[in-house]
């Protein structure tokens, strides 16, 4: 039996087939037909050497791959050849993929062909596994709203996916990755910030949290904030890895914070010089008015002492009399000026009145003012009200050109709510409250703060010739 089976004469050869842990066989050239097997073959597919004698080489493959297996035998070159990978059957039904490597040889007399069988199955389906583990990484770094992206520590980009194209403005990574070829010229606005991220991703071996301003391909600029780390092959930084994300709107709305910070601080600042002003004005008033009418009182009185005639004390006390009535009106006058004295006894409403009477008759101008005569307030509400109506009716008498301004104060559940309407000229209420606007004023500013100071708020309405209409709402019952 052996000997019948076996390739060689040779006790060698015999060695080199039968005991080869390699499946082995021997097929006839024309008819395919299995001439010899070797045991690691009968292990391997399950078959008995019986069996696979009974067969040929088509029997052990899957019919639709006969054809191409036909062709490429009848094409194989003589001498050892590596035929690719083919799909083989077991008995149990199992399919198989193998690499075959063959040699024509002559086999008791018959020109026949040794084939030598690599199973592959596992290496395949382990390459299967690892494109699909691939792809499945593929799509979550293609579809991951972060960029992700891989750079050069020479500044360019080795990958990046759609979010980053689309972050910098640009149409696809290939676009991103073509154009943009030198990291610190083209991608930071602050070129430094290069040198400040490679020296910090560099010591540390990472960086979480990195933000700076990069250019969109567009010239525009986003502000990004960016988790990288190093990778190193063989001791030397291979490339960098990481993601980024766009905070520009966060960024934008910290700036708009400080901004906000900062007109609070100048309105204060503003505030206090207001003050310093007013003291400034009163002790002048004080000294020039006030002062020189007492000293004047003082040298009327020493000459009524120095008086001969009744007649002429009569005179002088008459005089002093009158100016004595000016120098109470005038005290009046400064200490209304620091704080209307209507406010104190009367209350809102007459005071508001009073202000309006005022800036009528200083600018012609109708003004009405309305509301529920007796109403009080909290003190701090009704201070606010008042300095919120008085900027708004000097900004008509100032900037309106309006024939006439209404003043109205109600209240209404929890709040009250002043309204100033004016049928002036108008003005853009965007452009004057831009941030970035250089002549910005602080009247319109301040009023808002007071309303916001107080958890209330200000509407603005205005257009064209259409008029003004500025709204102040401010709640009573938290402040109360
Ligand atoms: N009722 C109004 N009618 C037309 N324009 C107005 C009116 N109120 C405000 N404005 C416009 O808005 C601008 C800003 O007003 P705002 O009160 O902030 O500043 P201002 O009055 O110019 O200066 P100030 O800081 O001394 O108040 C004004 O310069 C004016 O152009
Ligand atoms: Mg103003």
């Amino acid at each position: 039996m052996r000997t019948h089976s076996s390739l060689a004469p040779s006790p060698d050869y015999e060695l080199l087939f039968d005991r080869n842990p390699q499946p082995m066989w021997v097929v006839d050239r024309h008819t395919f037909a299995f001439l010899a097997v070797n045991e690691a073959a009968i292990r391997h597919y399950g078959y008995s050497r019986q069996e696979f004698l009974a067969m040929t080489a088509t029997d052990i493959r899957p019919a639709e791959d006969v054809p191409a297996f036909i062709a490429r035998a009848t094409t194989v070159p003589a001498g050892v050849t590596p035929v690719g990978t083919w799909r083989h059957c077991k008995k149990d039904g199992s399919i198989i993929s193998v690499d075959v490597t063959v040699s024509d040889i002559t086999f008791q007399g018959r020109a026949a062909r040794l084939a030598v069988i690599m199973d592959v199955t596992e290496r395949i389906q382990n390459a299967a596994a690892l494109r699909e583990a691939e792809a499945k990484y593929r799509a979550l770094v293609e579809h991951a709203v972060e960029g992700v992206f891989r750079t050069s520590p020479d500044g360019r980009f080795l990958m990046a996916n759609a979010s980053l194209a689309r972050i910098l403005g640009y149409d696809s990574p290939q676009q991103l990755m073509a154009e943009r070829t030198d990291l610190e010229r083209q991608h930071y606005r602050v070129a430094a910030e290069r040198t400040r991220f490679r020296r910090l991703v560099e010591t540390l071996g990472f960086v979480n949290g990195f933000e700076y301003e990069a250019y969109r391909r567009d010239g525009t600029t986003v502000w990004l904030r960016a988790h990288v780390r190093v990778v190193h092959d063989s001791g030397e930084v291979a490339y960098y890895e990481g993601t980024v994300e766009d905070i520009t709107d966060r960024h934008r709305a910290d700036a708009q914070l400080e901004l906000r910070a900062r007109e609070r601080q100048h309105l204060l600042a503003r505030a206090i010089s207001a003050q310093e002003e007013e003291r400034t004005r009163v002790a002048r008033e004080l000294h020039d008015e006030t002062g020189q009418a007492l000293s004047a009182i003082l040298v009327g009185l020493r000459n009524i002492e120095d008086a001969d005639t009744i007649a002429d004390v009569r005179a002088l006390a008459h005089r002093l009399r009158e100016l004595t009535a000016h120098t109470v009106r005038d005290v009046g006058r400064i200490a209304r000026g620091l704080r209307p004295s209507t406010f104190d006894h009367l209350g809102l409403l007459p005071a508001l009145q009073r202000h309006g009477e005022e800036l009528a008759t200083s600018h012609n101008l109708t003004v009405r003012i309305t509301g529920d005569g007796g109403q009080r307030y909290p003190p701090n509400v009704e201070t606010t009200l008042y300095r919120i109506v008085q900027e708004a009716l000097t900004n008509v008498a100032r900037h309106a050109r309006a024939q006439s301004a209404d003043v109205i104060i109600q209240r209404e559940n929890g709040t009250v709510r002043a309204t100033v309407r004016d049928d002036g000229a108008g003005f853009d209420v965007g452009a004057a409250l831009d941030p970035a606007s250089p002549r910005r004023t602080l009247g319109l500013v301040g009023m808002q703060e007071r309303a916001s100071l107080l958890g209330g708020r200000l509407l603005i309405n205005s257009r064209a010739s259409h008029g003004t209409t500025v709204t102040v709402e401010l709640p009573i019952d938290t402040t109360a």
